[in-house]
């Protein structure tokens, strides 16, 4: 049997009707950027999340520079970011003049809340929080803490797209939000897409400029900007896919179930948890193990694809080197990053083919 690490093509197949369908207007008003498809996508989604605005453009990178740049981050400036996450959520940060202090994960992953503060000082403008693999970080007390450093918070939920904490979407919670709509988010367009949400009038205002060359209306440019929009085919796209979001990440959620019952009792394997107070969409599923090439090798021998995400921490990539970070600073990033393994994970991904995945771990680990 192969097994993709993720299907967009089954979850294209399901709805290429509709989709089709409605992407037939743009073409027929050649209406490609702008207009009403990506206003209905801003409305519908900003309701959704439960937020007064949303800012659409055109990746989720571009989303966090947005967001960085609205909140006045600058040369000089310091921005805490998650030590294990991808670049986007750092280099943005370096292309403000500004600069990422790594804070190490906890043992789900996540940003450590309690090594968040040593790392504060009077430089630090912003953090940027990650809800890493669909799992929402600890709103409550990262909020505290950025109240009572006076620091900003932006919350990076490319990965966690109406994942919950304490019952309240992820996304909902810091100044801005930021979300990625790569092909193979769980909310994911055909294309590259992203997205800004606030309940901040002004810093919506500020970004929906900054996002098309400083512009408040036509050829009237209060300040410099950038090219960043969203265009109307991805916004049908999205649009359609809004409808079946909900239903897709519980299924995600239900394979995260099946995996972690046929999984259960390895015990050369860590499983991922779901913290108590949090509802986990699973954009990832994610393993430890400690001979991990060997068992990715072993799977991919028998058709089944995986990933790494990923596989140098951001302290320790090259990009980074200058900054002559040591395994000593971030242990748990370190030591998870030769151990993590991602499984496939997507919707449409059956009870069978789990089955298949979970057996060949079985197997690999009786041999
Ligand atoms: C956590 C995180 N932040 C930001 C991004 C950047 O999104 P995009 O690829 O749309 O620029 C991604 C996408 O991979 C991501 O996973």
């Amino acid at each position: 049997m192969n097994i993709p690490f993720v299907d967009l093509k089954s979850q294209y197949h399901l709805i290429k009707d509709e989709v089709h369908k409605n992407l037939e207007p743009i073409f027929e008003n050649t209406a490609y950027i702008g207009g009403k498809a990506v206003t209905d996508f801003e409305n519908n989604f900003a309701q959704k999340l439960g937020v007064k605005h949303c800012v659409s453009c055109a990746n989720g990178t571009d989303a966090i520079y947005i967001a960085l740049k609205a909140l006045g981050v600058e040369l000089l400036d310091d921005v805490i970011v998650p030590a294990n996450t991808w670049i986007s959520s750092s280099e943005t940060v370096t292309q403000c003049g500004a600069r990422p202090i790594f804070v190490d994960n906890d043992e789900n992953y996540l940003i450590d809340v309690n090594k968040i503060e040593e790392k504060i000082t009077e430089n630090t403008k912003a953090i940027i929080v990650v809800h890493l693999y669909g799992q929402s970080a600890d709103m409550k007390r990262i909020m505290e803490i950025a109240k009572k450093h006076r620091i900003k918070v932006i919350e990076d939920t490319a990965q966690a797209h109406f994942a919950k904490f304490n019952g309240q979407m992820v996304g909902t919670f810091g100044d801005i939000s930021t979300f990625s709509f790569y092909p193979g988010k769980n909310l994911g367009a055909y294309g590259d897409a992203g997205a800004i949400a606030t309940n901040n009038q002004e810093l919506a205002d500020k970004m929906r400029a900054f996002a098309n060359h400083g512009q408040t209306a036509k050829n009237i440019h209060k300040f410099e900007g950038i090219n960043s929009r969203l265009d109307a085919i991805q916004a049908v796209v999205l649009n359609t896919k809004l409808k079946y979001i909900d239903e897709w990440n519980k299924s995600r959620n239900q394979n995260a179930k099946l995996y972690n019952k046929y999984l259960n009792g390895i015990e050369e394997i860590v499983l991922p948890k779901e913290k108590e107070n949090c509802e986990h969409i699973f954009h990832l599923y994610v393993i430890r193990v400690q001979d991990r090439e060997n068992l990715q090798k072993y799977l991919n021998d028998n058709g089944i694809a995986t990933g790494i995400h990923y596989p140098l921490a951001l302290p320790f990539t090259e990009a980074y080197s200058k900054r002559k970070h040591k395994p000593e600073n971030f242990p748990l990033a370190y030591l998870y990053q030769h151990e993590i393994l991602s499984l496939p994970m997507f919707p449409e991904l059956t009870e069978e083919q789990i089955i298949y995945i979970t057996n060949k771990i079985k197997e690999y680990y009786k041999r």
